[in-house]
């Protein structure tokens, strides 16, 4: 287990559920600094909203149902530890704490439906001791929840899995990006549970490196058959008849079943369709936006360009050369085989079927 999102109590005990065994109500949101890996394994704790801001901004949580959970948590975090006895005095810092956590980043919609959720659970509360124990057993049950959705999507999307097949992925939405097992690698991860085992491929993924930096890690450490490629090698590798199938993550889905995925996913899903490669994308309910008709309308975080120049740790392109640094890009329903949720795979139309399943 790798708890990259958890609770940490003031007396050291970590927690990704609410039960009776929390010894104390105090504490902190725990993360794995993600930014760090392969390197090092260290956790953080926070418990002000600049940090958790910060640490949501630069990546050191990320995916879309980890920045979710990390952001209910951290207004847990906040409000545990300011000393405010009026109750509508913590409610104001709860608004305000999530509202300020909703601006550090705009495309993955599971941040919102988490910030939502959390402020929902207390409104019009008037005891303070029961605002900070609802929020913390909200920002608990969302980890808990989002844990046993991922399992649900990989029991699904084991099913599709044969041994020996090969599967290729791009960015982290595995065990990292999530409460635990990812929505991508999830499938994988419960395969091998069964004994099947798959050849993953794992695209680098520019110019941040979650795939080399983060798939590859947590699907080596598991055990897991994972080679990884450069970004610009994924065509060859299809081509050489080493891919069977595509699984991907999403950033946020439309009604219309256009997936938002980290920039160069939709490139694959091209690339996929050329070579007669089905193209799945794994995401629980809290990813979809229903509020939005197609892809159109997901908005794309724009990031600093130091990441294109200086991504690999030195200059990868002259100072004074303009760099554009999209970080997602929308791939278009027509291009996805099947949509793995925790309540089963939607296939096309997909308009009509994801209305049915996803509340
Ligand atoms: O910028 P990141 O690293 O947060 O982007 C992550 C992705 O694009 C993931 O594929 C997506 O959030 C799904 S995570 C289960």
């Amino acid at each position: 287990m790798l708890d990259p999102v958890s609770w940490i109590t003031e007396n050291g005990q970590i927690f990704r559920e609410f039960n009776a065994e929390i010894d104390s109500l105090n504490g902190k949101l725990r993360l794995i600094d993600q930014t760090l890996l392969p390197e090092k394994l260290v956790y953080v704790e926070l418990d002000d909203t600049e940090a958790i801001f910060d640490a949501i901004k630069r990546l050191v949580v990320r995916g879309a149902p980890a920045i979710g959970c990390a952001a209910a948590l951290g207004v847990a975090a906040v409000v545990r530890k300011s000393t405010l006895e009026n109750a509508s005095e913590l409610l104001e810092l709860v608004n305000n704490t999530a509202d300020s956590l909703a601006e550090s980043r705009p495309t993955a919609v599971n941040l919102f439906w988490a910030l939502k959720r959390i402020k929902k659970s207390v409104a019009g509360m008037s005891d303070s001791a029961e605002i900070r124990t609802v929020l913390l057993q909200e920002g608990l049950g969302i980890l808990e929840e989002d844990i046993a959705m991922c399992r649900a999507i990989g029991a699904h999307g084991a099913e599709l899995l044969t041994e020996g097949m090969g599967i290729l992925t791009h960015c982290n939405a595995g065990a990292l990006a999530t409460g635990d097992y990812g929505t991508a690698l999830s499938p994988m991860y419960v395969a091998k549970e069964n004994g099947i085992n798959v050849k993953v491929f794992s695209d680098e993924t520019r110019p941040l490196l979650q795939g080399s930096r983060l798939t590859a890690w947590e699907l080596n450490k598991a055990g897991v058959d994972v080679t990884t490629i450069c970004d610009d090698m994924a065509g060859q590798v299809m081509k050489e008849g080493k891919i069977d199938m595509v699984i991907v993550g999403a950033d946020r889905i439309a009604a219309n079943g256009d997936a938002a995925n980290k920039i160069g996913t939709y490139g694959v899903a091209i690339m996929a369709k050329y070579h007669n490669i089905p193209f799945y994308v794994a995401a629980p309910y809290s990813t979809f936006d229903l509020s939005l008709k197609s892809g159109d309308e997901i908005p794309i975080e724009q990031r600093n360009a130091d990441e294109v120049r200086k991504g690999c740790g030195k200059l990868t392109a002259p100072e004074e050369v303009n760099v554009y640094n999209p970080a997602f890009d929308v791939t278009p329903h027509g291009l996805i085989a099947g949509i793995i949720t925790e309540k089963g795979i939607i296939r096309a139309p997909f308009e009509e079927n994801i209305k049915k399943i996803v509340r």
